[in-house]
């Protein structure tokens, strides 16, 4: 974990600026999240997190959202919700970047575990998890749909957060 979460610079690629997601972006989070996304969330699901307290962030190059990030917390444990780039900005380094800041904030907030889960398929992400120090804990058969309509399975990941960069 110590590379993974030091270097958590407070502007990111392309000097990036991360801040609370209110409900004037929901358009634009919901285009990238169209965009970007197998099965994409509704509104409502965006408006539902906000309206749950849950961490919303949106990533903005020049005051325009290009990125989101969506977590939740119980006790000491925090999860990974959702987190999509626009495709004109993806592999610029942007989630790399949310997720460390994710990362930090979370320690600073005495968090002891990140969760998500992923798409078996969807190597990429898994990639950058790992990266960041994830690892895989188990997998849900069948859990996500596919455009197919058919079944993909989750991979379930976590990363230990606690004293991870003392
Ligand atoms: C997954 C996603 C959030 C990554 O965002 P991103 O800003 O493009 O990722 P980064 O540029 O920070 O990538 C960091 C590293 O992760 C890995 N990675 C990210 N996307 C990858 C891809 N498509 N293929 C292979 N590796 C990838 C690479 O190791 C990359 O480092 P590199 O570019 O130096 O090789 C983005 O592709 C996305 O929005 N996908 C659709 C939504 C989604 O899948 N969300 C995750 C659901 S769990």
């Amino acid at each position: 974990m110590v590379g993974a979460v030091s270097n958590a610079r407070a502007d990111g690629p392309a000097g990036a600026r991360l801040r609370a997601l209110s409900s004037a972006d929901l358009d634009r989070v919901q285009a990238i999240e169209e965009a970007s996304q197998v099965t994409p969330w509704s509104p409502g699901n965006f408006r539902d997190c906000l309206r749950s307290g849950y961490r919303c962030q949106v990533a903005t190059v020049d005051g325009v959202p290009v990125a989101f990030m969506i977590l939740s917390s119980v006790l000491d444990e925090c999860h990974l919700l959702n987190i999509a780039v626009a495709p004109a900005w993806q592999r610029r380094g942007l989630a790399r970047w949310m997720l460390r800041r994710a990362l930090v904030a979370a320690e600073a907030e005495d968090m002891s575990v990140m969760f998500l889960e992923v798409r078996a398929g969807n190597h990429g992400a898994q990639r950058l998890y790992r990266e960041l120090g994830f690892e895989e804990t188990g997998r849900r058969k069948g859990y996500y749909r596919t455009r197919a309509e058919a079944r993909e399975d989750a991979v379930l990941m976590m990363v230990e957060i606690a004293g991870c960069h003392k």
